[in-house]
């Protein structure tokens, strides 16, 4: 197959994982309304072109929360990265350094911080999700501190998870998990050599360290379930503020109140998300949210967003609708599961070429020029 773009990665993870872990990446909440919404209302954004502005030096450069990024783009947090590659967040924590921008590790990857801070030389970024055991947030965060990490970013919209009906029928979750999904793994035996059975330990790294004890991943999704706390609350957030010297992100805001909240209780960053349209169906998507949350706190603290970002251009085009960077989740996913290291490598630089034609034929020379004037509809 010919890569050109995410698309092609898309269908080549398709080709290679068992359907249980391609549809965990690929699917949403309920009948996925807010997962199409993403893409179609981020694609239905349209740039004034402008023409014959000397176009010859763009500088793609940024700075978020004073480290220096090769372009406005990380890493997005995703949960058993370790299982589309083997030792997965490993794999997409070094092409990412190599690129000059950041990996987030999620709370609920295989490999534990340790491992991939240890990887690479640039400090990775942290996702916390507030488990029923507190003791499990001290700890991690104490790990995390100790591994270097600078930014946390707490994910505030999953006290509980989606309806993910994919799940149920893939063998994901629901009845005879295990054997459905060893059924599946022996027809992808390329998969099942390389991750399966090279990729080993299988478990929640992070958790496991933690526990003393493996954290199997049989029952994945009813884990989450059980561990996940519904009673979180801002309150929550106070001592995690005191603790955390760093900065610290809250992802998963959607409403312009709750980033008025998010400002008022001292975060110095959110992700504008729907959680890549895998929680609640029917809410807005981010390409529609984030212009009235730019309006609300624009000035008063550090924007980012993801949910249904898949090249270059869609990254512009959040630039231009507010943000000041953004996350890939499934775009750098399906390059991860195809390719390892290498595609994800070629995603991201795919994803700086949309970039500079987009910023070319819109006048914007640097990051900073990226704004609503792009936008058809706005004046200059
Ligand atoms: C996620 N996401 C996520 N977010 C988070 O804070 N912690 C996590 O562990 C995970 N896990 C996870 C697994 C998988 C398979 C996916 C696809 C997503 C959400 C992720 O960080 C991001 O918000 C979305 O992926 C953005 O949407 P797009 O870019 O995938 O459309
Ligand atoms: C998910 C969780 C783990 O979206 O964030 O599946």
């Amino acid at each position: 197959m010919i890569i050109s773009a995410s698309t092609d990665y898309r269908a080549a993870a398709q080709a290679k994982l068992p359907p249980f872990l391609f549809h965990y990446i690929d699917g949403g909440a309920y009948a996925e309304h807010t997962l199409k919404r993403n893409t179609e209302d981020l694609s239905s954004i349209e740039l004034r072109q402008r023409v014959l502005k000397n176009m010859s030096e763009l500088n793609l450069e940024t700075r978020l929360f004073g480290e220096k990024m090769a372009m406005p783009v990380a890493l997005a947090p995703v949960g058993l990265s370790g299982m589309y590659a083997r030792r997965g967040e490993v794999q997409a924590a070094r092409a990412a350094a190599k690129k000059g921008i950041p990996f987030t590790l999620s709370t609920v990857s295989v490999c534990p911080i340790e491992e991939v801070a240890s990887a690479i030389d640039r400090p990775i970024w942290f996702q916390l999700y507030v488990l029923k055991d507190r003791g499990f947030m001290r700890n991690v965060l104490e790990r995390a501190q100790a591994a270097g990490v600078k930014n946390l970013v707490f994910t505030v919209d999953m006290p509980i998870p989606g309806a993910r009906y994919r799940d149920a029928h893939s063998g994901m979750s629901g009845p005879n998990t295990s054997m459905r999904q060893i059924l599946q793994a022996m027809t992808h035996p390329q998969w099942a050599w390389d991750v399966g059975l090279m990729g080993k330990p299988h478990d929640l790294g992070n958790i496991s360290a933690y526990r003393g004890i493996p954290t199997k991943l049989k029952d994945y999704i009813g884990w989450l379930g059980n561990n996940f706390d519904p009673s979180i609350s801002w309150k929550d957030l106070e001592w995690i503020r005191d603790f955390w010297k760093g900065p610290m992100i809250l992802k998963g805001i959607l409403d312009p109140e709750d980033a008025k909240d998010a400002v008022r209780f001292g975060a110095d960053g959110i992700v504008v998300s729907n959680h890549g349209g895998r929680q609640l169906d029917g809410v807005l998507s981010t390409a529609r949210a984030l212009p009235a949350i730019a309006d609300a706190v624009k000035n008063d603290i550090t924007i980012l967003t993801d949910s249904g970002i898949r090249t270059g251009l869609d990254v512009v085009r959040m630039l231009a609708l507010g943000a000041d960077s953004v996350l890939l989740g499934r775009a750098f996913v399906y390059a991860l599961a195809a390719a390892g290291e290498a595609g994800v490598s070629n995603l991201l630089d795919l994803i700086d070429k949309e970039m500079r034609v987009a910023m070319t034929l819109t006048g914007a020379k640097s990051i900073a020029e990226i704004n609503s004037n792009l936008l058809v509809g706005k004046q200059g």
